[in-house]
């Protein structure tokens, strides 16, 4: 079965190094095809996604390998241009191969992105920057296909912040003829990161961490090599789940700089922390103040993706807090799970309320999408007693070794296949029921 068992209700200790980051190396390995050689990724996340987009690098005719964590990419001969919905329906960020491939070779042809079912999810500030730099696109009903004749730089204003479409715009400039503006650029550190390892490979950008970015297109790039930079969405999930169970825990491998916005929601609940050469050392004993009002923006604003586990640890603090969702239409869905436990969760709109205190209780819940499954988890270990969270796959798309990090911390987490991450504490304690 697809779910993992939890015995709640004890404080997690301890320390855990965090994991490369899902959305940094994603766009990394879309812009690893505009170079016709090898590139590399050290420290690369081993996560579903990144597996889903190595499987597409391949689909293209590259070779990719794996030396431990470093993952290396041959896109000598990755001349394909067309990548099949099998594929571009498993992740979102497919998307972005579009402008790569635009920047490679002229042409793409892929099906509709997938992706966790958080909201609509359009492409159209994707298309809009890319036929701004010349690409002819037609959107057919399985798939779209776009081909130019050589990309040229362009001004292109997007309406509203997107991560991806910034992304896409950026990959479809850094070979075009001429000049690119991108205005109204997302400025979260995935971008900025991207910006670095494509600079490492000759590209001339300039702006990236600003609202405009600033691209002169360059004939050719070389091989990237770039460590992947850790994952800040995994730091602040582990840093919620120590503070519902009011636990002690040290982040080795911290993106430092990257959370601020988030570690002032956790002071607020009275969570303490303190950064030290490259850890965080974090305290959630102290926790227990609940936050009336917060809404998620885009970066340097409280992230969206710790919407959800922010709402489990809200449901262990007593009195009335409220989440404001900004940024996607269909965010709350661990909300409803997280009530079966016992917590008292009210979803109005794009705004949810939480009457915490009353404590949890085990229970059997089911994720529907990364950063919900995510919450389940958290709520889990603070809840009395076993609770069975299904749909562990969703989880693993972006958590390369959840259950174990979480066990390392203390946790009591049982795999279906009865793989128990704590065997050899486990002849003492068993799964409280
Ligand atoms: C990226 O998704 C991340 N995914 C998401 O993380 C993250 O939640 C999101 O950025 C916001 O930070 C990856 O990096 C792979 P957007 P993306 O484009 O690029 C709308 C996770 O859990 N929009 O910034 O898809 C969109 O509907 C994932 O790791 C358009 O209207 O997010 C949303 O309302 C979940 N038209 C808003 O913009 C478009 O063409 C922001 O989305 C594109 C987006």
């Amino acid at each position: 079965m697809d779910e993992i068992r939890i015995a709640g209700g004890k404080p997690l200790s301890g320390t855990v190094s965090v994991q490369g980051s899902k959305n940094a190396a994603l766009p990394m390995m879309a812009a690893s095809l505009l170079h016709r050689g090898v590139s590399v990724l050290k420290g690369c996340p081993k996560i579903a996604d990144v597996f889903c987009m190595e499987s597409i690098l391949k689909e293209l005719g590259a070779v990719t390998w794996w030396e431990g964590h470093d993952l290396y990419m041959d896109c000598t001969h990755g001349d394909g241009k067309s990548i099949p919905c099998v594929f571009t329906g498993k992740m979102r960020s497919s998307v972005i191969l579009l402008g790569a491939l635009l920047g490679r070779c002229g042409s793409g042809c892929l099906g509709y992105p997938g992706g966790c079912v958080i909201g609509q999810r359009p492409i159209d500030l994707h298309l809009y920057a890319l036929r701004k730099l010349g690409a002819e696109i037609a959107e057919e009903p399985f798939f779209i296909s776009a081909s130019c004749s050589g990309l040229t730089g362009a001004e292109i204003t997007f309406p509203h912040k997107s991560v991806g479409a910034t992304e896409q715009g950026i990959l479809g400039a850094v070979l075009a003829k001429g000049e690119t503006c991108l205005e109204n650029c997302a400025r979260e550190p995935e971008i900025q990161w991207l910006c670095r390892y494509l600079r490492g490979m000759g590209a001339d950008i300039r702006g990236d961490g600003g609202d405009c970015i600033y691209i002169k297109g360059v004939k050719e790039l070389r091989g990237g090599e770039m460590e992947v930079p850790p994952d800040r969405i995994v730091a602040g999930t582990y840093l919620c789940a120590c503070a519902a169970t009011r636990g002690k825990i040290v982040l080795e491998n911290y993106p430092d700089g990257e959370l601020d916005a988030f570690l002032k929601v956790y002071g607020k609940m009275g969570g303490q922390y303190k950064a030290k050469s490259g850890k965080l050392i974090a305290d959630g004993s102290g926790v227990g103040y609940p936050i009336p009002f917060l809404e998620t923006e885009v970066y340097p604003g409280f992230p969206t993706d710790l919407q959800s586990p922010l709402l489990a640890v809200l449901a262990t603090i007593p009195g009335k807090s409220c989440i404001r969702e900004t940024i996607f239409e269909a965010r709350f869905k661990a909300a409803a799970e997280i009530n079966r436990m016992g917590a008292g969760i009210t979803v109005e709109g794009n705004d949810a309320w939480i009457q915490g205190g009353s404590s949890l209780h085990g229970s059997t819940v089911y994720a529907e999408e990364l950063r919900g499954g995510a919450a389940l988890v958290i709520a889990a270990l603070a809840a009395r007693g076993e609770t069975v969270v299904r749909g562990y796959s969703y989880i693993c798309r972006g958590y390369e070794h959840i259950c174990e990090d979480l066990t390392a911390l203390g946790g009591v987490i049982m795999k279906d296949t009865g793989t128990n991450f704590n065997e050899k504490k486990q002849s003492t304690n068993s799964i409280a029921q």
